[in-house]
């Protein structure tokens, strides 16, 4: 037997049991979880409460990076490029299928280099304007929108965004178009309704909602079918006559692609016990979001889950003739 060969063989066990023992031993540091929108908004809070459980279940700390801009765009190449070994994850919603449509290029391609963790919420959208808007309850909302048009400023978080479909989805069911005015997360889109710049917001409930109970903005509708039992008192918007307009956000838990399977186990399992955690989903609830049941807190669900947005609202926007470049 030459040396070369045994060096070689050696070198290959090394390897190898390296290998093992870092995923016997994963997490054995901090994990960052990257919520791609700004702070204070609905995916920052709902990176928080899942960063919070899952540190839990991982016994290990899990900070959160609010790497935003670009629809979300940035904070998701920075975890397409990062090392594929658990501790780079990203929490995202629609904008991870909405961005193929709506930029040019890409710097990661969001089914190739990524792997998929599991569903971890869903949740409904609130039409809210700011507390002085001239309109106090839907049927005004509407007759002042029409008849007001661009003098209105519907605030949203970039193309592609869930308060960006939901305010496209508003205007066309309406027949007006708005004033939109962008920001990097509807974190600071709030701040501006609340402080008055900003006339309308079509927000995930999570920040609107104790908002609204606190009589700091107004809600004008629940973006959908059915009346939000958060605020009963509210109208969803087909009480208008408003027909086909009904819009629902999911987040998801995403690794680099590559990581390996024990690490993505570990994760997967953190994931499921923290959607079915009591504490998770009362937080969760009292914002108007549902944590998934377990069968969707699963790779293939989520995988499902991103190709049917895919297809179906970048392929709206596609057709609307949006474009973020
Ligand atoms: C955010 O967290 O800022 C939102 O999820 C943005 C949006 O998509 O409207």
């Amino acid at each position: 037997m030459s040396f070369r060969f045994v060096r070689t063989g050696l070198a290959v066990l090394m390897a190898a049991l390296s290998w093992h023992a870092g995923a016997q031993d994963f997490p054995n540091r901090t994990i960052t979880m990257v919520m791609p929108y700004a702070a204070g908004g609905p995916g920052d809070t709902i990176t928080r409460v899942f960063a919070g459980a899952m540190q839990k279940h991982l016994g290990q700390q899990i900070v959160v990076d609010n790497t935003a801009g670009a629809s979300g765009s940035i904070g998701t190449a920075k975890v397409a490029r990062s090392k594929p070994d658990g501790y780079t994850l990203l929490m995202i919603h629609v904008s991870h299928a909405t961005n193929t449509a709506m930029y040019k290029s890409l710097p990661y391609h969001p089914v190739d280099d990524f792997e998929p963790i599991g569903r971890a919420t869903s949740g409904p959208m609130l039409i809210a304007t700011r507390n002085d808007f001239p309109a106090k309850n839907l049927q005004e909302f509407v007759a002042y929108v029409k008849a007001n048009g661009p003098k209105v400023s519907l605030a949203h978080a970039g193309v592609g965004s869930a308060s960006h479909l939901c305010g496209l989805m508003m205007m066309n069911a309406l027949n007006v178009k708005l004033n939109e005015i962008p920001y990097k997360g509807t974190g600071p889109a709030l701040t501006d309704l609340l402080g008055g710049q900003v006339d309308v917001l079509c927000d995930q409930t999570s920040g609107t909602v104790p908002s609204v109970k606190t009589g700091k903005i107004k809600a004008m509708a629940s973006a959908g079918k059915t009346r939000l039992p958060q605020l009963p008192e509210v109208p969803a918007i087909s009480e208008a006559g408003v027909e086909g307009f009904e819009i629902n956000i999911s987040f998801g838990l995403y690794a680099p692609k590559g990581t390996p399977k024990p690490e993505m186990d570990k994760l997967i399992s953190a994931l499921q016990k923290s959607v079915s955690d009591p504490d998770v989903r009362q937080r969760l609830e009292a914002m108007g979001i549902s944590a998934v049941s377990v069968d969707l807190a699963r790779p293939e669900a989520l995988r499902a889950h991103l190709k049917n947005e895919i297809d179906t609202l970048g392929g709206l926007l596609v057709k609307a003739g949006v474009k973020a470049n």
